[in-house]
């Protein structure tokens, strides 16, 4: 391997889910093991990849001025060289190459393996564009982490476990950009997992675009006749249960479900599994009946009530989150209440909101009706700010209680604070005092003593032991709270009304 002071050094910019930012670690790795050492400083990168989104026009847009940046980037030195990949790059090919002609090389969302071999062809001045759509399992063959390659997220780790989506909801562009739904088989998966674990990480988000869709094909869709293809998958709660045997993970998450495919299996799950965290993030999109139906959802705004229902019977203190979307073509003011009527009902812990953005291709870009953009917009805040009042009244529902914190590292509010993530997945901001800061990756014990629309304000609880070690890996209770050992099980969402 070439020492790192002659290495090619490259830099990652990415935008969208977390789809893409694990597509993006997925490319570092490869990149590492090719010989290339990654840097944050544009100056001193020889590479820049940019793996790009399209969910919406504004995502898609940003891209192409990050582009004309990039153009001076480029021409600053000979010998640098820009790729473009993720969800535009899927779809835009190679015509991307011709609209910019200073980028070297466009690689789709199945086509990560390949990124070294272009970067070495336009090492050689071969412009290559590589968009092919693959059905095969071979993208999830993936190299272990190199070890010269720091972990993003210390102590934490995403997971693939399908690709793809099948579903095509009539506004959304994700199954153009990620193909037809696959799901990994669940031997690697838990391989990775143990490796994972046995490398100090404690929490691991599995990642799919309808994640508990996981293992449906040898399921019930009977292409367990290609059996070759698709071997060894399970249901997504066996999976879990599987998941949840490895010493060493103290959390796992999913993310982002699909309420068709919540089985009992699942929603019990939620009871048993005592490392499963207390939060979903389950996307409704609307409340209205009539908008579900345009939007191909698959479910009725009943259905969804009755699968919280069901699902906060197997885990009472459940944090549920969404994702919505408002001005779909044909939305009017009654359904767009219906939205509001549903945040209500549910007490969504937070959401996503979204104005709906036509995308290219899809269904609902023919629909008529079109709501008038400054109407979309005054919608788009009306529900903010009702969910700002959710959000901050389950917030303080929590002040009092203790809570155990992955930490993530310095906080965003500045003043030697620091933050990490409750089991529920909210921030949770800690004044570091004369304490020294906990090392990324590491759990710690907190008690909540404040909470404001966006966080949780966390104090570590004066007591007569402090800790003598810190390890990372390991849970590490700072101070006492000997009275409250957990109180999570006391704690009800529901409860947390505005105003109330
Ligand atoms: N697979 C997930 C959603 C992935 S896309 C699911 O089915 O729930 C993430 C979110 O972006 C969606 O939940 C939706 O709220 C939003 N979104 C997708 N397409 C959009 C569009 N055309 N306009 C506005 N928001 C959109
Ligand atoms: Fe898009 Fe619908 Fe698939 Fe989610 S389920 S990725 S919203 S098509
Ligand atoms: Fe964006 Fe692609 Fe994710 S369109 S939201 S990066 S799947």
């Amino acid at each position: 391997m070439s020492q790192p002071s002659q290495a090619r050094r490259f830099l990652l910019r990415t935008h969208g889910c977390q789809m893409n930012v694990h597509d993006s670690e997925k490319v570092a790795n490869l990149l590492c093991h090719a010989g290339l050492v990654a840097t944050q400083d544009p100056e001193r990168a020889d590479l820049t990849i940019v793996n790009t989104c399209s969910i919406r026009d504004k995502a898609e847009h940003r891209l192409y001025s990050e582009l004309g940046m990039l153009r001076n980037w480029k021409a600053a030195q000979p010998g640098r060289v820009l790729g473009v990949g993720g969800c535009v790059a899927q779809q835009e090919g190679d015509a991307l190459l011709r609209r910019f002609p200073y980028v070297d090389f466009v690689f789709g969302t199945h086509n990560l393996r390949l990124v070294p071999t272009l970067v070495e062809a336009s090492a050689r001045g071969n412009r290559i564009a590589r968009v092919d759509e693959s059905g095969s399992l071979d993208r999830f063959d993936l190299p272990e982490r190199h070890p010269d390659l720091e972990p993003s997220r210390p102590g934490r780790a995403y997971v693939t476990v399908m690709e793809g989506c099948d579903l095509f909801c009539s506004f959304c562009i994700v199954p153009r950009t990620r193909g037809r739904e696959i799901s990994r088989p669940a031997d690697s998966i838990v391989a990775e997992a143990e490796a994972l674990a046995a490398a100090g990480v404690r929490e691991i988000t599995l990642l799919g675009q309808t994640v508990n869709a996981y293992g449906r094909q040898s399921i019930d869709r009977g292409r367990a006749r290609n059996a070759p293809h698709v071997p060894a998958l399970v249901p997504f709660a066996r999976l879990l249960r599987r998941l949840a045997e490895i010493q060493g993970l103290a959390r796992i998450r999913y993310t982002s479900p699909h309420p068709l495919f919540f089985d009992e299996d699942l929603i019990r799950a939620h009871a048993e599994i005592p490392s499963l965290c207390p939060h979903v993030h389950l996307p409704v999109q609307s409340g209205a009946d009539r908008v579900l139906e345009r939007m191909r959802r698959r479910y009725r705004r009943g259905d969804y009530l009755r699968l919280v229902e069901r699902l906060r019977s197997a885990r009472p203190d459940l944090a549920i989150t969404t994702d919505l979307i408002v001005g779909f073509p044909g939305e009017t003011d009654a359904d767009f209440q219906q939205t509001l009527d549903l945040i209500r009902e549910v007490g969504f812990v937070d959401s996503f909101s979204f104005k709906y953005s036509p995308r290219p291709g899809t269904a609902a870009a023919r629909l008529p009706q079109p709501v008038e953009p400054a109407e979309a917009q005054s919608r788009l805040e009306v529900l903010q700010a009702l969910q700002r009042e959710f959000t901050l009244s389950a917030h303080r529902a929590r002040v009092g209680q203790s809570a155990e914190i992955l930490v993530e590292g310095p906080s965003r509010r500045g003043g030697n604070q620091w933050s990490g993530r409750d089991p529920y997945h909210r921030i949770v901001n800690v004044a570091a005092g004369p304490r020294p800061t906990p090392p990324p990756g590491t759990l710690v014990q907190v008690r909540i003593v404040d909470a404001t629309p966006h966080s949780l304000i966390g104090e570590i609880p004066v007591g007569p032991d402090p800790p003598a070690v810190m390890a990372s890996g390991e849970s590490v209770r700072i101070g006492a709270a000997p009275d409250e050992p957990h109180g999570y099980d006391r704690h009800h969402w529901r409860n947390a009304i505005p105003g109330a």
